[in-house]
């Protein structure tokens, strides 16, 4: 129960980690959102997803990757045979960034320091789970997960091992194929997003 909880509680669960983060004021960030979004899934999941952070959908229903990047995840997860509910699933940074314009919400990246605020519930969200892989879905995953300014031609198309023995694959974002405009370029992303999951997969 969020209201209950005592501010210095010790975090000994999702549950209680989920809580702590519906307070969380690290960065100016929560001012504007909704809500915070923390991962969601099985807290046993040998696979964890991480995406960038909340999109407009996400900031109103309180869970990660239900909104247009999240059909094109379902999608490219069905293709790969990962099911999605057997993976935890969840962002680098938990609250949405947003510019108005008129009445919509335009995504804004997260800038360095937003993420590195946020790493901490990233990092206890892996103690907790402890997954065998973890794929970042686009750079800035990729950033809060290595703690270095990488970037995804990099980290593409390789298996990392994380200092804590996790495994790491990186592919692009999904959204980065809604925003492809030019087709063939968009099924590249897309055939790019299949054979890294595809690792991910023979990995676990
Ligand atoms: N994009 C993300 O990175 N995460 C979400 O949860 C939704 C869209």
């Amino acid at each position: 129960e969020a209201g209950s909880r005592a501010a210095d509680a010790p975090i000994r669960s999702l549950d209680d980690l989920a809580a702590a983060g519906r307070s969380c004021t690290r960065c100016p960030l929560h001012c504007g959102a909704t809500q915070a979004v923390p991962g969601a899934g099985p807290g046993d999941a040998p696979l964890m997803l991480v995406g960038e952070q909340p999109g407009d959908h996400e900031d109103i229903a309180g869970k990660p990757f239900v909104g247009p990047a999240g059909d094109v995840l379902n999608d490219v997860l069905r293709e790969t045979g990962i099911l999605r509910d057997r993976a935890f699933v969840t962002n680098a940074v938990k609250h949405f960034k947003f510019e108005l314009r008129g009445r919509r919400r335009l995504h804004r990246s997260p800038d360095a320091g937003e993420v590195a605020h946020c790493q901490w519930w990233l990092a206890k969200e892996l103690e907790l789970v402890r997954p065998r892989v973890v794929v970042a879905l686009g750079v800035t995953a990729a950033r809060a997960l290595t703690g270095q300014t990488v970037t995804l031609n990099a980290m593409r198309g390789a298996v990392h091992d994380m200092a804590d023995g996790t495994q790491l694959v990186v592919t692009n974002h999904p959204s980065a194929l809604l925003r492809q405009r030019n087709a063939e370029a968009a099924r590249q992303l897309r055939g790019n997003m299949l054979a890294d999951l595809t690792t991910a997969r023979r990995c676990l």
